[in-house]
């Protein structure tokens, strides 16, 4: 187990509310200080615009918002030129879907995702197979509601161009069998576009061992700042894109009648970039590797654990997952509204999450109108599990009670 009490010490919001549950990582992680900190230096020492200004102090920023880039870089085994900063995952996979569907999809051709995607995932594909008279085809998932290889390989057509998936489900919790889906997808001549916002942050994503062409997340829920997020491509795909957007500091000289724009990655980031965020972002992988992924794995797994082994005694719940690979919980209350019982949750300061969690046809497959969403992170402990399976009971039997006086 992690050094939990010294790791919330990190934490500045464990001061101002000591007795808050948080188990909502899913939907954005708590900011340790010295990311608040490199933030904060950026503005209050050379807080000036980057790639512009002749003099010291927008070089200082340039250096520190380039590397940023570098740790990203290392952080997924990618070349720096790969990694395109946006404002967060949502907008990674929108500009791509647009940039590689301009030249690449046709009417007939086909876009195979699954019905565990994230809204960020499905709907900018949805859109454009709409426009472009393209289809958009799922993997039929297992009973257990996962992506496996095997139904992969039967929704795999000729017609497939691009294969958009998420690595870990943020409903589910469960793992795509990336590793074994790429090749064959490759095979077939088709790009993989994978939605790694709920993997980096909990195991080791090597693009180059994974092969895959695109890969996205967020910095807001690996510790970073909100509106920065990474998009990275394989040199070759990046090189062969047109950006969607055009304006400052994306161009290499302008004529009246034609724009030279720069080289990848500085053509897609057009417009003065979330300087602050990205340096950020460079702290925040740097806390992570101090950690250790690897020890974040193995604390969180624990408590995972924990928390299941609590749970299988107790009755008047549904949970969806009971092997899940990131440490998320999904249940509801048999009867029971999702937000009527995280508001009940709310009342001894436990944090979860309620809704469909912008992934609506997860809900759809588990015929359930939203559901309960516990996640667990590395300055979780075994306290925060014991409270938060109290509250479920006190949520049992409250509503057990309120059904009784009816
Ligand atoms: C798997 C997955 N993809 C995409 C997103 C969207 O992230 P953001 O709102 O940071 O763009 C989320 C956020 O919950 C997610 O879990």
């Amino acid at each position: 187990m992690l050094a939990v009490k010294k790791i919330r010490e990190c934490f500045p919001i464990y001061k101002k509310h000591p007795r808050l549950v948080y188990l909502d990582s899913a939907a954005t992680s708590l900011k340790p200080q010295p990311v608040l900190d490199k933030m904060n230096e950026y503005y209050g020492e050379y807080g000036v615009n980057i790639h512009r200004g002749v003099y010291e102090l927008s070089f200082k920023a340039t250096d520190e918002y380039d590397l940023a880039r570098e740790k990203v870089a290392r952080f997924i085994n990618a070349r720096t030129e790969e990694v395109v900063f946006t404002s967060n995952v949502t907008d990674a996979l929108n500009k791509l879907a647009l940039m590689y569907a301009k030249e690449n999809i046709k009417a007939g051709d086909v876009v195979l995702t699954s019905e565990l995607e994230h809204h960020s995932s499905l709907l900018p594909w949805m859109k454009i197979c709409e426009e472009k008279k393209a289809g958009l085809r799922y993997i039929p998932l297992s009973e257990e509601g996962r992506i496996t290889t095997e139904n992969f390989k039967k929704a795999l057509t000729d017609k497939v161009k691009v294969v958009a998936l998420t690595y870990v489900s943020n409903v589910m919790g469960y793992r795509t069998p990336l590793e074994e889906i790429i090749p064959l997808a490759h095979e077939n001549g088709s790009v993989v576009i994978v939605d790694a916002a709920q993997a980096v942050q909990h195991f080791r994503v090597d693009v180059k061992a994974l092969d895959c062409d695109f890969l996205a997340f967020s910095g807001h829920k690996m510790l970073g700042p909100t509106g920065i997020g990474v998009l990275y491509g394989k040199k070759r795909h990046l090189k062969k894109l047109q950006p969607v957007f055009y304006g400052g500091d994306m161009n290499e000289d302008v004529y009246p009648d034609r724009v030279e724009i720069k080289e990848i990655p500085y053509c897609f980031e057009a417009g003065t970039p979330p300087i602050a965020e990205a340096i950020g972002l460079g702290r925040a992988i740097d806390f992570l590797e101090e950690i250790g992924l690897k020890n974040i794995e193995a604390h969180c797994r624990e408590l995972y654990d924990y928390a299941l082994a609590k749970l299988s005694g107790i009755e008047g719940f549904t949970l969806y997952n009971k092997n899940a690979d990131i440490p998320i919980i999904a249940l509801n209350i048999d009867g029971v509204h999702p937000h009527d019982a995280a508001t009940c949750f709310e009342q001894d300061k436990v944090c979860i999450r309620s809704g469909h969690h912008c992934a609506q046809l997860v809900s759809r497959f588990l015929n359930c109108v939203g559901s309960l969403r516990a996640s667990i992170y590395l300055y979780n402990d075994r306290e925060d599990i014991d409270m938060f399976v109290g509250a479920l009971v006190k949520t049992i039997e409250l509503f057990r009670k309120l059904d009784g006086g009816q």
